[in-house]
């Protein structure tokens, strides 16, 4: 009741437009500093495979190949776990080449934090699988690019498909004699001139290991990268039809089907592994960074006026980057199965 009347005499004083002024502009600077829910990590920008298809190794990206700390890690994880919800590890290399893997995942999930893992899962087979199991981890996303030996040693160059889906299974076995229902494991296919032939046998190989959902992604031809990585992707891989993300025009060059006009991911940063808020998973490069968070507090990296007026141009889209843009895509995976 005082609230109320302290209000009315409020607005008596100041009159109606300015009480509006006010409200909008406090609503403004609420929309305007909100944090983000979901933000991906990168532990390593290193890999330990060549696929050929691959958008960030293939497309020779200038950063350095570096391998983030436990403690540089922790410092994120205490800045962001008051408003964070969830965290995915992965971003331009092989998170698992991280030795301390596992207990960023265990700190992450510690502090209330739902925590996911894009990996080629070449590495369970070294005493991960137990270590993963243990670590708590909410999801798991297994790239495993074919459904048979020939066709997914081509695609994951580096890798042995026996040792892969060996490892798999016996996560898989591990954890139902566990009784876990954690990590759920999603297991992912992006399909090319060279699988697409294999899809239903993918869907078969992943129920018999018994993850527990299977799909299939399309290909993304990345244009910031060397005029030779293109033209191999286009020629030896780009098959067009239902699972592609690109038609050819009339004079044969690709365009995206379907796409969003504005952005679904303007506030999903990627901290990189030598500390860089960068805008988005697409960023890559860094060229859109907001700050280094060894250095500053995440709030007030965020929260500076020259990086929120880059977020506005990302949402809509208005950025050079946001062309092409792989995230801000449609209809990107179709499901198989789940289980979930
Ligand atoms: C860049 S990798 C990094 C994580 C890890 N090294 C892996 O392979 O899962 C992240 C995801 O991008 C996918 N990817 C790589 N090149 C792609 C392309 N040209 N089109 C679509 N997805 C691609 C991979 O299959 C993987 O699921
Ligand atoms: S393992 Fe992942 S990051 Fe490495 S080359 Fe393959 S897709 Fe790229
Ligand atoms: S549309 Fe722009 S901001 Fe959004 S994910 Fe794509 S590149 Fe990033």
């Amino acid at each position: 009741m005082r609230k109320l009347k302290e209000f009315l005499l409020y607005y008596k004083q100041t009159g109606l437009i300015l009480v509006i002024k006010r409200l909008l502009k406090r609503f403004y600077s609420f929309i305007n500093s909100r944090y983000p829910a979901v933000i991906f990590i990168e532990p390593t920008s290193r890999c330990n495979l060549k696929c050929p298809i691959c958008w960030v190794q293939q497309t020779k990206i200038q950063r350095k190949k570096d391998l983030m700390s436990l403690d540089e890690f922790k410092k994120i994880i205490n800045d962001i776990k008051g408003f964070c919800g969830g965290i995915i590890l992965g971003f331009t290399g092989e998170p698992m080449l991280n030795k301390e893997i596992y207990s960023m995942i265990k700190y992450a999930v510690q502090n209330g934090l739902i925590t996911s893992m894009i990996t080629n899962a070449t590495l369970l087979g070294q005493g991960g699988v137990i270590d993963l199991l243990d670590s708590e981890l909410h999801d798991l996303f297994l790239s495993i690019d074919g459904a048979t030996k020939e066709t997914y040693e081509h695609l994951r160059q580096g890798a042995k498909f026996d040792n892969v889906v060996n490892d798999v299974r016996n996560l898989m076995q591990i954890k139902k004699k566990r009784g876990q229902y954690y990590p759920r494991v999603h297991m992912q296919m992006v399909v090319t001139k060279t699988n697409v032939h294999e899809i239903s046998s993918y869907k078969q190989l992943a129920e018999r290991l018994g993850v527990d959902r299977a799909y299939v992604k399309t290909l993304h031809i990345e244009q910031r990268g060397d005029e030779k990585y293109v033209n191999t992707i286009l020629n030896e891989y780009f098959i067009e039809g239902d699972h592609a993300r690109y038609q050819l025009d009339k004079t044969g060059k690709l365009e995206l089907k379907t796409e969003f006009h504005f952005c679904p991911k303007w506030e999903n940063p990627v901290i990189t592994c030598d500390g860089q808020i960068v805008l988005c998973c697409f960023d890559i490069e860094g060229q859109y960074s907001f700050g280094n968070i060894f250095q500053e507090d995440f709030k007030m990296i965020w929260n500076k006026q020259k990086n929120k007026v880059i977020r506005q141009q990302a949402k809509k889209r208005s950025l050079s980057i946001c062309q092409n843009c792989l995230p801000a895509q449609k209809n990107i995976s179709e499901e198989l199965f789940s289980n979930l």
